[in-house]
């Protein structure tokens, strides 16, 4: 079982390339099925939940043709297959996405009831709304969700809760519809727009994404494109608390700044400084922080998928920080983990009261899911002496080469596969 080992204590200091996002990447891979032309995406993170989805692609029928590490050419003009399954596609939550883009270009879907990251109940009730409303039957049979419209008709669909995935699918479904759409309350993450993007540079005629409604005239068919995803808003997010967390000064590059405005907000309100520039942004983490509040909100609030990892920041300021998950109710498995490390968080409900400590000392811990194992990795780069963390699979789903990106900032870190390689670390690294 592979397990990231570390020494803390490294200020981590440099500038580090942040990698295409995984969350757009997933909606626009499953889109460019939607058109019998080429496709070539790039700007793609090579990560495992990228990989299985692109394997899925291919075994329903599509040629996939990696060009290099972070460019795909997909041709979907020989899909066989409307149904979507294997082990691993089930694990993965982008899988729904696959409803979406089927129902839109051959008006039929059969895909397993998506898995992924176990931060809470994630139904998917508002999706299955939304093709209905489209005109589709819908039905959840041997845990899959089938799928199958005559015809898909434009349609005005409201959505009770603010909801990236359905936000994305309909809009997919819906590029392909006959008529207007119109969804109110939809989600404007920074991937719902580039998806958006996307669409509209394969024909779509998509209109308002970044805003409250989206507006969506259908069109007969979609062309091939050529599309450049944009950089991981949380990716990059994360190695900014890992600047404020180890002390350090990483400047983070590729990235766009506005999608970050919520992240460098709250650092500098815990006496980081944070320069952005055009297309970068450098956090200089001081050595005395002090305490704030966060409260995750769908965008442009503070994102859910960051609450862990600048969790473990607040967890070595001055003072008492309260932490509110507005999101996912199951987002605070990390707490316990950190706890061996000298954290001191209580969870009351979806609250977590953190009372600052002056550091953490190393221990062994599990990653619970994607986004807490990469704070713990955070909290183990910050900590005194050795940190393992296990379970890392949950952080290569979405993180391109952690390991690499850290050590070239200085981290002391290793991804080992036994108990002997990580003492051959230690001995190493004494
Ligand atoms: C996506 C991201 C995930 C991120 C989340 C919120 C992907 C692959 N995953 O997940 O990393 O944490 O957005 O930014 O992009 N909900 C319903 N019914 C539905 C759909 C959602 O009640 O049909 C609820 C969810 O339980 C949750 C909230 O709406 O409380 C937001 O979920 P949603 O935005 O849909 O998250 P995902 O698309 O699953």
């Amino acid at each position: 079982m592979e397990q990231y080992i570390m020494k803390g204590g490294n200020p981590l200091a440099g500038e580090i390339t942040i990698s295409g996002a995984k969350n757009a990447a997933l909606g626009i891979l499953a889109a460019s099925i939607m058109t019998d032309e080429d496709v070539v995406i790039e700007n793609l993170p090579d990560v495992r939940d990228i990989n299985v989805l692109l394997e899925a692609i291919q075994e329903i029928g599509a040629s996939v043709n990696r060009i290099n590490r972070h460019t795909v050419k997909i041709n979907a003009s020989n899909i066989h297959e409307v149904s979507v399954d294997d082990d691993y596609i089930r694990k993965i939550r982008a899988s729904y996405y696959f409803i979406g883009a089927l129902l839109g270009k051959y008006k039929s879907a059969q895909v397993p009831l998506p898995g992924g990251c176990n931060i809470g109940s994630r139904p998917i009730d508002l999706h299955i709304k939304g093709f209905r409303a489209l005109g589709a039957k819908v039905d959840i049979e041997r845990g899959a969700v089938l799928a199958h419209a005559i015809d898909l008709v434009g349609s005005h669909i409201y959505l009770d809760k603010v909801s990236v995935g359905a936000t994305i699918n309909i809009m997919m479904a819906a590029s392909l519809a006959d008529g207007q759409t119109t969804i109110e309350n939809v989600a404007k993450e920074p991937h719902v727009v580039d998806v958006a993007n996307f669409l509209n540079s394969m024909g779509a005629n998509i209109k308002g994404a970044g805003t409250d409604i989206i507006r969506i005239k259908g069109v007969r068919r979609l062309h091939g494109t050529e599309y450049s995803i944009i950089p991981d808003q949380i990716e990059a997010g994360t190695f900014m608390c890992a600047a404020a967390a180890t002390r350090g000064d990483i400047t983070v590059k590729n990235v766009i700044p506005k999608h970050l405005e919520s992240i460098s907000a709250k650092l500098l309100e815990i006496g980081c400084e944070v320069v952005e520039l055009d297309d970068a942004v450098r956090v200089v983490g001081k050595p005395r922080q002090h305490h704030t509040n966060i409260n995750t909100l769908p965008y442009p609030g503070f994102p859910t998928d960051m609450q862990p990892q600048m969790a473990v920041t607040l967890a070595l300021t001055e003072g008492t920080s309260i932490v509110t998950e507005s999101i996912f109710e199951n987002r605070f498995k990390y707490v316990d983990e950190l706890a061996r490390m000298g954290g001191c968080i209580k969870v009351e409900g979806n609250v977590a009261i953190i009372s600052g400590v002056n550091g953490f000392t190393g221990a062994q811990v599990n990653a619970p899911d994607l986004r807490a194992g990469a704070a713990l990795v955070i909290a183990g780069l910050a900590a005194e002496g050795y940190t393992v963390v296990d379970e890392i699979g949950y952080i290569q789903r979405g993180y391109e080469h952690f390991e690499r990106k850290l050590r070239s900032l200085g981290a002391v870190i290793e991804k080992v596969d036994s108990d002997k390689e990580a003492q051959k670390f230690k001995l190493k690294i004494g």
